[in-house]
């Protein structure tokens, strides 16, 4: 575990605030590198147009998400941008969080409920982490899958840990056209779940 520690440090060093997210273990952090080092490797392929955050809380995903979306913009000149959408009004309060990893332009706030809030733009990478129950679940893959790009991800946080998330997948999944959908589970704490478009 040590050695794992001393890596990410190593690796992440030139952004202390996603190291420091990283390395101070809560439920989600184990989850953070696999997704920031997808977006990057995603990047080098093809632009990004938008990441979506469905659920903000202190921002532990967002700096992670961020994070990949500030490099790839500054590095690999896109114009990449992130959105986080959360019921909660005082997760606007995470840009304070994201402006100690650059200036956070490319970064928009929703204070709105997940399954209404207006969208119409492709989107290469969505994260769904808010109530975790089934109805909200499956509206929210309803709503937000459409607008997934071809080769884009869904991932699903707390997919081992709360029966609502994965039971909205499994009514969800077998809806969808054949072979339109690559499904597995990442069994880390709580488990992520990746839904790619193929
Ligand atoms: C598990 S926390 C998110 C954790 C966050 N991704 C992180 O890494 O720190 C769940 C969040 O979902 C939000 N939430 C719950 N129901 C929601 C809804 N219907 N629409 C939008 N956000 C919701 C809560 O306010 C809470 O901030």
């Amino acid at each position: 575990m040590k050695d794992t520690f001393n890596f990410l440090k190593d690796s992440f060093k030139g952004n202390k605030e996603l190291a420091d997210t990283i390395l101070n273990w809560n439920d989600i952090s184990y989850v953070l590198p696999l997704m920031y080092i997808d977006i990057r490797i995603y990047a080098c392929n093809q632009p990004i147009d938008n990441i979506v955050e469905l659920g903000t809380r202190g921002g532990e995903s967002t700096v992670a998400l961020y994070s990949a979306v500030y490099e790839i913009n500054t590095q690999l000149d896109q114009s990449a941008k992130m959105t986080s959408i959360d019921i909660s009004p005082e997760c606007e309060s995470v840009r304070t969080r994201l402006e100690r990893i650059g200036p956070t332009d490319w970064w928009t706030f929703i204070t709105g409920d997940s399954a209404k809030v207006e969208w119409s733009d492709p989107i290469d990478f969505l994260l769904i982490d808010t109530s975790h129950e089934y109805e909200q679940t499956l509206k929210e893959l309803n709503k937000w899958t459409p607008f997934i790009k071809q080769g884009g991800t869904v991932w699903m946080h707390d997919v081992s840990v709360n029966k609502g998330v994965s039971e909205a997948i499994h009514k969800w999944l077998p809806e969808q056209p054949k072979d339109t959908w690559k499904y597995y589970e990442v069994p880390t704490y709580a488990g992520l779940a990746w839904l790619k478009k193929i």
